[in-house]
């Protein structure tokens, strides 16, 4: 949560890197935003709520270093005071920090009876305090912001400008931060989309490391001031990736790029002709089990892998990271614990992945995003390759999840042959094309928006997908809505349907599983709930239904994916019609950094 920019270098347009490198992170916090700027003095603002509003309210500074950052609270509401930077009692250093400091109390009762006052809520506002100090005992910036460091407990990405330094300084722990590294400017961000219009070439910061930017230059150190020879890597997005493309909404346009991301997410993996799968980073393994950590909608793509597995004969269970500590699971020694996570920063998630390492298992991080926490901690890394995902609702990442989880399965499996599987992942980029280009979600939406409630059903893979459905449409709609395996409605949740619930069934093929599930939408219907049912035609599931929204045939494992894009239609035509901030729903955060 809480996004983090720096430029150092651009005298004539630090302003406008900073505030696009904000909009670029808003979707990891948006309830305040704020800049300050140096150049001899220091120059801050800061406002509650969007950036559109620091926009209106910043007029035109100037400086050649300078830092900004775009809030998700934690400590304190979203106030102007509460917003970042945070400066010491002279005003004259600045911080920007996300994450969390746990000893916050203990050094803030500390300072203040050392004389500093305290303007706002925040853990945060204790640093530049701390190095207030050092530096009034004569420290140089870098050794008073090094100080301040060492006194945190928690987790951090910092970054640091005082009035006269044309330098930037910053450190990680448990955070994430990158340098972007341009000709004669030097960048630093919570994500590379921040400074991606300006430069491609990045340096990750690794916890503990210091970084130190100035005008075309930058230098990064260990904790003991070592000066650390950090390769630069090359992201392959391109700015254009990050931007809206004519669409009104992030989430419609990532919606409509899953056709690209699938076939991304393939290329040079599979073939179609032996059906063998052939990932460079899985090579040799065959682990005896597999336990999946994740949260939200990659613990759906979660659920869904750990039944492939399963199905291929390897004993695999999908875990809530946020719960995997609390009651460990038994693990065997060839076991493989694989974080599925778009972002690779998600707190909960690395959490898990770091209980997996202390219990010596080997770990898979199954990700959209190169260099992130999780590629770095984790033994093995699954790139799903879905390209940037900006919407706070995860759309793309999830098909391309279900993908990556089909080449895990292909690679372990002791099961079937592939061919037939590899074959329907091949044709799957065109068949969400036919279904994005002709789909009913829009009319379905219309005539279900005033719905008191919305259930969803499904069984075996379509399990995960109904719960997907409900998230979806819950988190960008504001309405309430409940994913359920089919057969469990039933058992309690039945009492909740009504004639303005409506359910979302989805039923393929015509196995003993879409025989069951129709039997459930006979059960809804005769409490005269509205049905939709997402489906195939195979079955007559539709001669029950109120709405249908077709999908193409396909093989029961990637009939899901096509269900799912259906679902994800209806919430972003509902939300629409509703008025949401579809990209940016309320109280939410992209990538959730705090536990
Ligand atoms: O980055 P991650 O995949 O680890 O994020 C996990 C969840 O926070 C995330 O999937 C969340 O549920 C979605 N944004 C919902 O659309």
């Amino acid at each position: 949560m809480c996004g983090i920019i720096g430029c150092a270098g651009r005298s004539e347009d630090t302003l406008d890197v900073l505030l696009s490198g904000l909009e670029g992170l808003e979707y990891r916090g948006y309830d305040s935003a704020g800049v300050a700027l140096a150049n001899g003095s220091l120059d801050v603002c800061k406002k509650q709520g969007e950036i559109a509003r620091l926009q209106q309210a910043v007029g035109g500074l100037r400086g050649p270093v300078g830092i900004g950052h775009t809030r998700w609270s934690t400590h304190g509401p979203p106030t102007d005071a509460n917003a970042h930077p945070h400066t010491d009692c002279t005003g004259d250093v600045a911080v920007v920090h996300n994450g969390i400091i746990e000893n916050y109390e203990e050094l803030k009762t500390e300072l203040r009876e050392r004389g500093h006052e305290f303007t706002s809520d925040t853990d945060s506002e204790v640093v530049p305090h701390l190095v207030e100090e050092r530096l009034a005992e004569g420290a140089s910036f870098e050794d008073a912001f090094r100080a301040a460091v060492a006194r945190l407990e928690g987790s951090y990405a910092l970054a640091a400008v005082t009035a006269d330094s044309e330098a930037i300084l910053a450190t990680r722990h448990d955070s994430p931060l990158v340098v972007g590294v341009g000709d004669d400017a030097a960048y630093l961000a919570s994500d590379v989309p921040a400074f991606l219009e300006y430069t491609d070439r990045v340096v990750y910061l690794e916890d503990g490391e210091f970084a130190r930017l100035e005008s075309g230059s930058w230098t990064v150190t260990d904790a003991e001031g070592r000066l650390l020879d950090k390769s630069i890597s090359r992201v392959e997005w391109d700015a254009e990736e990050t931007a809206k493309s004519g669409y009104d909404h992030y989430m419609l346009k990532e919606i409509h790029e899953q056709p690209r991301a699938l076939r991304k997410a393939l290329r040079g993996r599979v073939d179609e002709m032996t059906g063998s799968v052939d990932v460079e980073s899985l090579a040799g393994l065959s682990p005896s089990s597999v336990q999946f950590v994740a949260c939200g909608t990659s613990y759906h793509a979660a659920l869904y892998g750990a039944q492939l597995l399963r199905e291929e004969g390897v004993p695999a269970q999908a875990f809530l990271a946020s719960e995997y500590a609390t009651a460990p699971a038994p693990v065997d020694d060839d076991a493989l614990v694989v974080g599925v996570t778009q972002s690779g920063e998600t707190a909960d998630t690395l959490s898990a992945l770091r209980e997996a390492h202390r219990r010596d298992v080997e770990t898979l991080a199954m990700t959209n995003v190169v260099g992130s926490t999780a590629t770095r901690e984790c033994d093995r890394t699954l790139l799903i390759r879905a390209g940037p995902e900006i919407g706070v609702a995860a759309t793309k990442t999830f098909s391309s999840q279900v993908v990556a989880c089909n080449l895990l399965a292909s690679t372990v499996a002791r099961g079937e042959d592939a061919r037939e599987v590899v074959g329907a992942l091949r044709d799957l980029p065109g068949q969400v094309q036919e279904l994005l280009d002709d789909s009913r979600a829009e009319q379905v939406a219309d005539r279900f928006v005033d719905g008191a409630g919305y259930f969803f059903i499904g069984r075996g893979y379509h399990h995960p997908v109904a719960l997907e459905g409900a998230l979806k449409l819950k988190e960008i709609t504001y309405k309430h809505a409940e994913g359920f395996p089919a057969g469990e409605l039933k058992h309690g949740p039945l009492a909740l349907v009504t004639d303005e619930t409506p359910v979302f069934a989805l039923a393929t093929g015509d196995d003993e599983q879409a025989t069951k599930t129709v039997g459930n939408v006979k059960e809804v219907e005769a409490r005269d709930a509205p049905v939709v049912a997402v489906t195939d035609g195979v079955s007559d599931v539709g001669r029950y239904a109120d709405e249908v929204l077709r999908v193409p045939e396909t093989h029961p494992r990637v009939a899901p994916v096509l269900a799912n894009v259906q679902l994800q239609l209806v919430a972003y035509h509902v939300a629409n019609r509703l008025g949401r901030s579809i990209d940016k729903p309320r109280n939410l955060a992209k990538s959730v950094t705090v536990e």
